[in-house]
């Protein structure tokens, strides 16, 4: 029985980890904000214990890591102005990583990034020693997150591995929700790869990484079939039966008041390699491509039926 703790544990793929490993019989330290809530109650009587914290004040992480032997940091931020981009990834992994040295018992320290720092290579695919290019905000901040870590990992051999995720679905967050909610937009002319991970793969991954990834290593966690926007979300349309999507200019998106690091992830093309990642966990994906999910969800003979 191993120790985790998960920085995130509220989250969608945290609360999905945490029940993961109490299932398998682990404890686990859930981080969170706000202890009241739903699922960190849920998790709670399944076990887990809750840390109230907040990984942009070290004040509330004393202690946190004592007698854990993995850390996942799975925390994100949805706000983009005011610092708090760089407050959450880049501080809170700086104020995590301390803790964790303070502990002594870590053995193990991954934190999901995402595909930011690649910035927009096109059509190529991309392994993990692509040069950094960001272009937007996120992806500046993605990388100064990374270079702190990595930089405890070199300078300390503190055990960092870190992910670089593509787009995280599964139940509840769902392209094929999005497309029949209309929440599904085209910025461009859509023929930018988009990298997706199913997150029952994703967490057979976490799950695997302490003991099998290599520390001091980045990883591109993808499926082995990016594809393009506009075949994904025509490919959904034509199952549900409506008509091929639209497209909007990016100047459009602007004029709405998108933001522009917004704007610029939903038009980056990103085609990750998953080679590194699928050769050290020797892993076969559950859902290879977006259209495993498809024909799970959205069979050809359901959608036929739709489109009558
Ligand atoms: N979703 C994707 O498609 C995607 C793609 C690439 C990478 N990633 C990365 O994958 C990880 C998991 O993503 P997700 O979709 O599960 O995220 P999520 O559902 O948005 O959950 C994020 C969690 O982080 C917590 N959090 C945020 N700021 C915090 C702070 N300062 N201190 C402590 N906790 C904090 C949130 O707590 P509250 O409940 O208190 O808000 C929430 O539980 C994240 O690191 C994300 O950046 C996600």
């Amino acid at each position: 029985m191993a120790y985790y703790l998960i920085a995130g544990a509220s989250g969608y793929v945290g609360s999905r980890l945490a029940e993961r490993l109490l299932t398998a019989g682990h404890r686990v330290r859930g981080l969170v904000r706000n202890p009241d809530t739903p699922t960190v109650e849920r998790l709670a009587a399944r076990g887990m214990s809750v840390w109230t914290g907040d990984l942009t004040r070290p004040d509330t992480l004393v202690g946190v890591a004592e007698s854990v032997s993995a850390v996942y940091n799975l925390t994100s931020c949805l706000v983009i102005k005011n610092g708090s981009l760089r407050h959450t990834f880049v501080d809170g992994n700086q104020h995590l990583i301390a803790a964790c040295s303070r502990a002594r018992s870590v053995r193990a320290y991954l934190f999901t990034s995402n595909v930011a720092a690649y910035g927009n290579p096109g059509a190529t695919l991309v392994g993990e020693d692509h040069p950094i290019a960001p272009t937007h905000a996120l992806g500046t901040v993605m990388v100064a997150a990374e270079q702190t870590i990595m930089q405890a990992a070199r300078e300390h051999r503190f055990p960092a591995i870190i992910l670089r995720c593509g787009s995280i679905y599964g139940p509840g967050r769902d392209p094929i929700d999005a497309v029949a909610q209309g929440v599904a937009t085209i910025y461009g002319d859509g023929r930018n790869f988009v990298s997706h991970i199913h997150v029952d793969d994703l967490i057979n991954m976490l799950v695997a990484l302490p003991s099998e990834g290599q520390p001091g290593a980045i990883y591109n966690v993808g499926d082995d079939q990016p594809m393009r926007l506009i075949e994904l979300l025509s490919e959904v349309r034509q199952r549900l039966g409506m008509v091929p999507p639209r497209t909007f200019s990016p100047a459009s998106a602007l004029a709405a008041g998108l933001d522009p690091a917004i704007i610029g992830m939903l038009t980056a093309s990103v085609r990750l390699d998953n080679r590194r990642l699928k050769h050290d966990l020797h892993l076969t994906l559950r859902y290879p491509s977006l259209r495993t999910w498809l024909d799970e969800r959205l069979p050809t003979e359901t959608a036929i039926s739709v489109g009558v």
